[in-house]
């Protein structure tokens, strides 16, 4: 049963929604088979979790406002990973240790019942935060029962303490939770429970300054903590890495540490952090093992406080999206990530060429161009020449093989000039595509790397070129997407 001020806040919402559907439905940068809020700004994927056969995918909604602000849990679900319900309401912050804001969380299955973790978010009356981590129980995964806070706020860490991702290893749950060190320093921060409810701190298990790592943030947000072929990976999203090289360019970063946990006595030895992502958007990604015993992650495609207010979006009343989801393994000590290979039912009208060549050119194809595409290019054949698509006349992807570096480039959405990000990488095979009204996921040789952004264009333009400074010859093939929202 919901409590009168949940009613409330779920009815607030929804009259939200109606008053801005048509408005929103208009917008050319809707996409067509990315999750997207109805209204009102999406962040971080939240409870992500495949229960009793179907997927289901929450997310922080803010359905008030393009600007973040107190988080609701919007519901997704999905048999495939490819066709979305949107379901009732999860959480509203009804509750005087949430009310401003469900902040993240995720989800686990005990004894048939859906459980979500999540932090209550508060702002007291002397304006300072406090944070609770909290349960909310379900029978049939459409309607949450609030348990209230297990978690309180330790000693030695200030109220930037949430995010927790829960597990279970052998007959003990463990939960990982984003934190900040009263000396301001980032941290993930273990705790074990027998029965969900009462939770032991075990201490933290990685964080700036910690296991020989350096200086590495002033808070680490949504930490996930899960095996993957055999090692333990640790994923945090870190805020306050200065840029290094080629990378940590965005404000905010997402990415991942192999190592090995000892659970017993709660340490984790690992190596290097890397970026799961070298595009513009990308953060707080969240995985969960399914019932095919894959890992599979879903990212919010945003970065926050990344010139959000430019987004063009906003003028429709909603901002964001979700990354596709990716199948993640280990190789070699490196994270690879594949579209799922569902994601092939939304291929229509499939184009092949079997061998373009380019010879210091710019060209187009007949029919590679649209708003919704997918496209395969492998078989690439030179080891000197660039290789350069070019989308909208907004973005463009460049290989450089003689510098062994991959580029990606962006109109700016603040200013009239292009961005750019990079990554080296020793060789391009196969470049694989997913083009969307206003996104672009690229991912490079089987998922070795990825770069996600958002794209806005002229939303009339369609087209897709492609060039080289020399000779370069590959295979192409290109589908159309179906619309799926
Ligand atoms: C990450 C984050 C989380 C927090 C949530 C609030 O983007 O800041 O740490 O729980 O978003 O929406």
């Amino acid at each position: 049963m919901y409590s009168k001020r949940e009613k409330e806040l779920f009815h607030q919402a929804y009259q939200e929604v109606d008053k801005h559907k048509y408005t929103v439905s208009q917008d050319p940068f809707r996409l067509h088979y990315h999750i997207m809020p109805p209204v009102g700004l999406l962040n971080d994927p939240n409870g992500f979790i495949h229960f009793k056969g179907v997927y289901h995918l929450f997310y922080q909604w803010n359905p008030f406002a393009t600007e973040h602000g107190s988080k609701f849990w919007g519901h997704f679900s999905s048999t495939d990973l490819v066709n979305w319900v949107e379901e009732p309401i999860a959480l509203a912050p009804s509750e005087w240790y949430e009310k401003n804001g469900c902040y993240s969380g995720s989800a686990v299955e005990h004894e048939g019942k859906l459980i979500l973790f999540y932090t209550g978010n508060v702002k007291n009356k002397e304006g300072n935060r406090e944070t609770y981590q909290c349960i909310a129980i379900s029978e049939d995964g459409l309607h949450f029962q609030k348990k209230g806070p297990v978690i309180h706020l330790p000693k030695g860490y200030t109220a930037h303490f949430r995010d927790p991702k829960v597990w279970k290893k052998k007959d003990t749950w463990y939960a990982v939770i984003g934190a900040q060190s009263e000396r301001g320093e980032g941290r993930a921060v273990l705790y074990s429970s027998k029965d969900l409810f009462t939770w032991n701190l075990l201490g933290p298990i990685a964080g700036s300054n910690l296991n020989g790592l350096g200086n590495f943030g002033f808070m680490w947000e949504c930490p996930d903590l899960f095996e993957l072929n055999g090692h333990d990976v640790l994923i945090v999203s870190p805020q306050g890495l200065n840029p290094k090289g080629y990378f940590y360019h965005n404000l905010y970063q997402a990415g991942y540490f192999v190592g090995q946990m000892d659970y017993e006595k709660a340490a984790f030895k690992h190596g290097e952090f890397v970026e799961l992502d070298r595009g513009f958007d990308f953060y707080a990604p969240q995985t969960t093992l399914d019932e095919k015993g894959r890992r599979i992650l879903f990212g919010w495609m945003g970065v926050p406080e990344e010139n959000e207010s430019y987004h063009p979006t906003i003028h429709y009343h909603w901002i964001h999206c979700m990354t596709i989801p990716r199948k993640l393994e280990l190789k070699n000590g490196k994270i690879y990530q594949q579209p799922v290979e569902e994601l092939q039912v939304l291929r229509d009208k499939q184009v092949a060429y079997p061998n373009v060549h380019l010879n210091g050119n710019t060209i187009e194809l007949e029919q590679v161009k649209g708003k919704a595409v997918e496209m395969m290019i492998d078989s690439i054949t030179s080891h000197t020449a660039s290789i350069e698509i070019s989308f909208r006349g907004t973005a463009r992807f460049i290989y450089d093989p003689i510098e062994k570096l991959a580029t990606f480039e962006r109109q700016s959405l603040k200013e009239n000039k292009m961005e750019k990000r990079h990554c080296p990488l020793q060789s391009l095979h196969k470049i694989h595509i997913f083009l969307d009204a206003s996104s672009l996921e690229i991912f490079l040789n089987d998922g070795e790397e990825v770069f996600s952004s958002r794209i806005f264009g002229n939303p009339s333009d369609e087209t897709i070129m492609f060039s080289s400074n020399g000779d370069t010859g590959f295979h192409l093939k290109k589908w159309n997407l179906k619309k799926i929202f």
